[in-house]
This record gives structure tokens, sequence and C-alpha cells, in this order.
């Protein structure tokens, strides 16, 4: 049976991909909420979407009449939205709300990361407000998928300032043996659109990785990969660290943000448990390697 699935973001880097492996569905109807005045890049990811077959319904997050109008005969919502708590909490919150009252089943916030919910309240704004709208989701009595698949892998690919090809270094905070989980954007995208149709999964977090890598290791499969010996930089202690963050929480809360995700990275304290990466044997997930082939053109 065919279920109506309304996608928020689908303009961003991960919506856009999510909609476009719903579309390959034949049990997805596609409805995307895209906000009006689209230009360039953006216009045409939505229109390119809405050639192969997506609905479109014009609002925003901050328009309640929009999400209503949205919703309607929606089965479930996916959220890959990124933005302040003005879109994380509030506009995640009313677009579940309004999903609630017209009848949607499901809804996948945008979660998207680490375990956010094994954040400390107060460390990571990025986590701390998507824990507290998925608290008030939670609440409304209506399905809930935590989708959770660690750092894209992206942030490890050539051209990152992690790791430098062309220098052979590795940048990291501590001793870089911390494991992180890594998946790509695509392998999320993906596992989002089978688990957002899956009647079969239930409602908490749905943790997923294509790798599980520490600095370290990352630094070694790259030497392995392009024959180069990498050097291996730590920028400071755990300590050094959280005075890093503290000294920025004022003076670029944007960068301060970053140094919280690396400070995770650091101590462990996010990661995910109960992965469920091999749940459809038909979606094998990339792991670090065949990415790096891939983006060193091997
Ligand atoms: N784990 C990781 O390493 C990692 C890395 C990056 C992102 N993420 C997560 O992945 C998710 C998606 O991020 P992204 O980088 O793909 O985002 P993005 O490219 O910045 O796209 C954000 C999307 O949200 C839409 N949006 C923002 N505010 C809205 C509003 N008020 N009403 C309607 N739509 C609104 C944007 O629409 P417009 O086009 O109209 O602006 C756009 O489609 C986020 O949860 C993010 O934290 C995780």
């Amino acid at each position: 049976m065919k279920q109506t699935i309304l996608v928020a973001g689908a303009t961003g880097m991960l919506g856009s991909r999510i909609a476009h492996h719903l579309l390959e569905r034949e049990d997805a109807i596609v409805r995307l909420l895209l906000r009006p005045g689209l230009e360039g890049k953006k216009r045409a990811t939505a229109d390119e979407l809405v050639t192969r077959g997506a609905e479109v319904i014009e609002g925003d997050l901050a328009d309640h009449a929009s999400l209503d109008r949205a919703t309607r005969g929606v089965d479930v919502i996916v959220s890959a939205v990124q933005g302040g708590t003005d879109a994380i909490v509030d506009g995640q919150v009313a677009l579940a709300e309004t999903g609630k009252r017209n009848g949607v089943r499901r809804i996948l916030p945008s979660d998207f990361g680490l375990d956010l919910f094994k954040a400390t309240p107060g460390e990571h704004p990025a986590f701390n407000a998507r824990a507290t709208a998925d608290k008030v989701i939670e609440g409304l009595g209506i399905e809930h998928i935590h989708m959770l698949q660690g750092a894209f892998m992206g942030m490890l690919q050539p051209g990152s300032p992690l790791i430098d090809y062309d220098k052979g270094t590795v940048t990291f905070w501590g001793d870089g043996k911390q494991p992180i989980e890594l998946t790509t954007v695509e392998d999320t995208a993906r596992m989002t659109a089978r688990v957002a149709l899956d009647r079969d999964v239930p409602s908490g977090k749905f943790a997923f990785a294509g790798d599980r890598l520490s600095f370290q290791q990352v630094a070694d499969i790259a030497q392995t990969q392009t024959g180069k010996t990498f050097k291996r930089h730590s920028l400071g202690n755990e300590q050094q660290l959280r005075s890093a963050m503290k000294e920025m929480a004022a003076s670029d809360p944007g960068r301060a943000i970053m140094l919280a995700y690396q400070l995770y990275m650091l101590n462990g304290q996010t990661s995910l448990d109960d992965l469920q990466s091999d749940r459809y044997p038909d979606l094998r997930l990339q792991n670090y390697t065949s990415f790096l082939a891939e983006q060193l053109g091997d």
C-alpha cells in the first residue's frame, strides 16, 4: 500500500537526497514543503524532484497554515531541516503538532548525527536543540524515529580541514584513538527513505553507520590508499578543548559548536549503540576505505 511522505528540507544537502531515494520507491507518494522564492541551485534541485513526480506545498515552518495544508493526507513526515532553534525546536514541533492533528502516523525529525540524547544539557547547542524538540514530539503520541548515523564521511574527504592529503596531515583533539561512527550522506538518505516507509520499525533511536574509526585509523587507511606517510597532529587534550570552547562561546558561537562536535568525538560520550546497519540486506553501507578510493578517483 502506498504511503504519502512529506519531506521538509528537500532543497538541502541531505533532504534532497532523501527525496530522491523516496522517489525511487513505488510504495511512496512524495510531497515537498518548499519555501517560496527559491532560486539558483535550490530551484534546480526542487525542479528536478518535481519533474520526477514530487508534489509541492509552498510554505515555511513558521507559517502554521502552510503546515496544515502540507500535512493533510500525509502518513509520514521526514524532516531534514537545518537552522537555529526557530526551525529546529519551534518549527519542527509545530510541524509535528499539526501533523498529529491531521492524522500523520509517524515523524522522523532532523536528528542525523551522533547520539544527541547523550549530550550534556548546555554543552552542545545543536544537539541540545534537537533533544528539546524530540522530547516534545515524543509526548505528542505520534510514532517518532530518530535517525542517527554519526558524522558524515565527507568530514574526512580530501579538502577537509581535518585531513590534508597534499601535505599528509591528520588533525584532531586528544590522542586520536576514540572511534567515531561515520556514514556517507548518500547512505544516510537511502536508509532514511527505507526506514520512513518501513512500518515495522518501532519508535525510538535508529542508529547505523558505514564505518567506526578513530582518527589514527583514518590516517592508517589514508597512508595505505595513497602510499604517503600521514603526520598525526593533536591540537590539545580534553581540558584544553573545553577551555577553547568556553573562550569561543561569546566571541564565535559558530566555531564553539564545531568544537562541541570535536569534544564528543574526542571523549565518545555520544557514540552510537545498537547499530542496525544490516537491517536491509540489499542496502550495503559504504565504508571509509571504499569512500576514500572513490574520492581519490581509484
Ligand atoms: N552528522 C553530520 O556530520 C551532519 C553534517 C551536516 C548536517 N547534518 C544534519 O543533517 C540535517 C540536514 O542538514 P543539511 O546540511 O542537509 O541542511 P541544509 O543543506 O542547510 O538544508 C536545510 C534545509 O532546511 C530548510 N529549512 C530551513 N528552515 C526552514 C523553514 N523555516 N521552513 C522550511 N524549510 C526550512 C531549507 O530550506 P531553504 O532551501 O528554503 O533554505 C533547506 O531545505 C540537519 O539535522 C543537520 O544537523 C549532520
